[in-house]
């Protein structure tokens, strides 16, 4: 009998994961507290831009397999319920929210069926995972829990649910691991590594990967940060460094830093949860890896000021970018917005374009200038500022878009445009981590 599952939250993961479980065979109910998000699921609309999985949600629900309710009623006879609600950061620490989790666990444990197996993927502090277990065993000691940490990147989620490049599964005993071998079969006759852990070590697996892409991601703009001090060129000393294998070219691409709604909040859960544990020390570099993420977007400032003038005030600026990285349109601890509103409170009259995250940049920052256009965003203005590299800003001929700025200074936050190419057409370019002469 094929394994009916339920996906309690149907946020980011949960609504990629209810859907791709589907496209995998399987029945699936996708559960949220808010109504809204699940009417608007069970209409085919996903309230976020995600490329791709628009039409797999369509195609799933016609297929009959994939259904949204707001009833925890309706998932009582499913075999497997994945946990994928958020856990933001708290409004008054470094730590991570667990209202939402243990929240979706009791509201499950009293109803879900004997024999059931819960299955956790929020990206939660280590030590989360036996408690909830335990919590739930107490109200039916017939069930079990598992932690199946989710590595989905925002622009990727379908692709990444659906061919991952490991299965990491912590489990307390073997019938577990057999269940989650069944709802991960496909993936598993591809080959894809199965990794078996206890619970502890699985949650740890979420935050050391992400604690370690954080990590590229500063060194390089910590290099960036000596290129421009010792006049060299951060994008050559990346692609030399990256051709050895044990290093490797992806993640480093030096710029305005890492944002978003997974890496700045985990790299500080973990050292908030690294000091509970008493091993604090440990994670110390973790708060360098903070500092030099944030600096980014000061040094952003800082070329803003060197090339326009100290005082920003009445300076036009257009901003390239609101997305916290390209095709997505999550705004959550994005650095371009956040150099956006910065320039903007010293004074500065600043347009904001972005081909998808507009909608949600207004809802967070209302007292910004938005443009619907590339043209509009630029009109007049005094500097043009590329904050998130989107494919069609690297097409812009700059040669058309030079006869509508009022001055032709352009700064590459994202190391993604090609200096010749705007040098050429008579423009002033400037990047992070690059000698700006
Ligand atoms: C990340 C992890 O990659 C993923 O495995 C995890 O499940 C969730 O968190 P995501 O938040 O979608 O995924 O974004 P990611 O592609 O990792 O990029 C994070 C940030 O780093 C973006 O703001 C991006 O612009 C920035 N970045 C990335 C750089 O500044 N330089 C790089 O070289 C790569």
């Amino acid at each position: 009998m094929t394994l009916k599952i339920s996906v309690i939250g149907t946020g980011y993961l949960g609504a990629t994961h209810a859907a791709c479980m589907s496209s995998l065979g399987f029945e699936v109910i996708g559960i949220d507290v808010d109504p809204a998000k699940i009417e608007s699921l069970a209409a085919g609309t996903i309230p976020f831009y995600e490329p791709g999985l628009q039409e797999l949600l369509q195609s799933e629900l016609a297929s009959g397999r994939l259904s949204f309710s707001a009833d925890f009623n309706t998932i009582k006879d499913c075999d497997v319920h994945f946990i994928c609600v958020g856990t933001p950061q708290v409004k008054d620490g470094l730590a991570a929210d667990l209202t939402y989790v243990f929240g979706a666990l009791r509201s499950i444990a009293p109803i879900i069926k004997d024999g059931s197996l819960v299955v956790g993927k929020s990206t939660v502090p280590v030590g989360t995972a036996a408690k909830m277990r335990e919590e739930l065993l107490t109200v039916n000691p017939s069930t079990d829990l598992a932690w199946n940490p989710e590595f989905l990147r925002e622009g990727f989620a379908v692709e990444d649910t659906l061919k991952p490049n490991r299965l990491v599964v912590g489990v307390t005993n073997d019938r577990a691991e057999e269940i989650l071998r069944e709802v991960y079969a496909k993936s598993l006759t591809e080959e894809t590594p199965w990794v078996v852990a206890d619970l502890p070590t699985a949650e740890l697996v979420k935050v050391a990967a992400n604690s370690f892409l954080a990590t590229k991601i500063s060194f390089i703009n910590a290099m960036a940060e000596i290129c421009e001090a010792a006049g060299g060129d951060v994008t050559v000393l990346a692609k030399a460094i990256g051709y050895d294998p044990r290093i490797g070219s992806r993640f480093l691409q030096a710029g305005i830093g890492f944002g978003g709604g997974c890496l700045p909040k985990d790299i500080r859960a973990f050292m908030a949860r690294s000091q509970e544990l008493g091993a604090q020390q440990a994670l110390e570099f973790l708060r360098e890896i903070d500092s030099i993420n944030l600096r980014a977007r000061t040094r952003m400032i800082d070329l803003v000021r060197k090339d326009l003038s100290e005082d920003l005030r009445g300076k036009k600026i257009a901003v390239l970018g609101a997305a916290f990285k390209p095709d997505s349109d999550d705004v959550r601890d994005s650095p371009a917005l956040d150099i956006a509103v910065q320039i903007q409170g010293a004074g500065a009259l600043v347009t904001v374009h972005d081909p998808k995250a507009i909608e949600n940049a207004a809802k967070r920052f209302p007292t910004l200038g938005f443009a619907e256009s590339i043209e509009e965003c630029v009109a007049g203005a005094d500097l043009v500022l590329h904050l998130t590299e989107w494919k069609i800003y690297r097409e812009i001929d700059p040669t058309a878009l030079i006869k509508l700025v009022a001055n032709a200074i352009v700064i590459d936050g994202r190391n993604a445009l090609d200096r010749d190419k705007w040098r050429n057409a008579g423009w002033k370019f400037r990047a992070l981590g690059r000698s700006n002469i």
